[in-house]
């Protein structure tokens, strides 16, 4: 396994849950990521999908103890630099495409590629990826879906995301060929807008204490 690939699977196995956030502003990300840490959940992604995404990485890099901050939806080169310079620890990508690939290979952050066919997979593992995001798991085929690659993709692990929530992580989580799940429960956005914190840490305790 590459030094790379060690260093995403060390954040990965901080916890069975990876909260995949989409937020609106630094402020209110330092907040939740405050209270996902304190559930449990350090590791914690923040999507490129709004115009506070970078403030945000940069906030909760810089005041959240204890947190490791990576960024989602990553789309293209660009973007992948922005990421890190902003003190992204890992990257996340819904897909893996040339551009973002050479933009890994030349950056010392891990990539955690998106893969859903064998085909991505087998791609990916020529690229030299071992760790890689099943996505969207539960709409590509779920659970058992991703079970039937486990034995001829032996030696590949997933960080299945999309459509996880409380009552199928375990299905994941029980497979061989998992190491952690993604997803957004753990963040509602109702909570979120009312601050409520305290509801957000006890979502993170109850996603923490699911167990591979
Ligand atoms: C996403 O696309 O937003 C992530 O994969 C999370 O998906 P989820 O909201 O279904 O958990």
């Amino acid at each position: 396994m590459t030094g790379k690939s060690e260093m995403l699977l060390s954040i990965l196995k901080l916890q069975p849950v990876v909260p995949v956030l989409i937020v609106d502003d630094a402020k209110s990300a330092v907040e939740l990521a405050r209270a996902l840490v304190a559930g449990g959940l350090k590791a914690i992604e923040i999507t490129m999908r709004t115009p506070a995404a970078l403030d945000a990485v940069k906030a909760v890099a810089a005041e959240v103890e204890g947190a490791n901050v990576g960024a989602g939806t990553i789309l293209n080169a660009r973007d992948f630099d922005a990421a890190v310079k902003a003190g992204s620890t890992f990257i996340v990508s819904p897909g893996s495409t040339p551009g973002v690939l050479d933009a890994a290979r030349a950056s010392d952050v891990p990539l955690l590629p998106g893969a859903a066919t064998a085909s991505e997979v087998m791609k990916l593992r020529e690229d030299g990826y071992e760790v890689m995001k099943f996505f969207p798991a539960e709409q590509a085929g779920g659970a058992a879906y991703l079970k039937a690659l486990s034995s001829p993709l032996a030696g590949t692990l997933f960080c299945p995301t999309g459509g996880v929530s409380l009552s199928n992580a375990m299905d994941y989580l029980s497979l061989p060929n998992v190491v952690c799940v993604g997803g957004s429960w753990v963040a509602p956005k109702d909570l979120v807008a009312i601050g409520g914190w305290a509801g957000i840490t006890k979502l993170a305790s109850e996603a923490f204490a699911l167990r591979k």
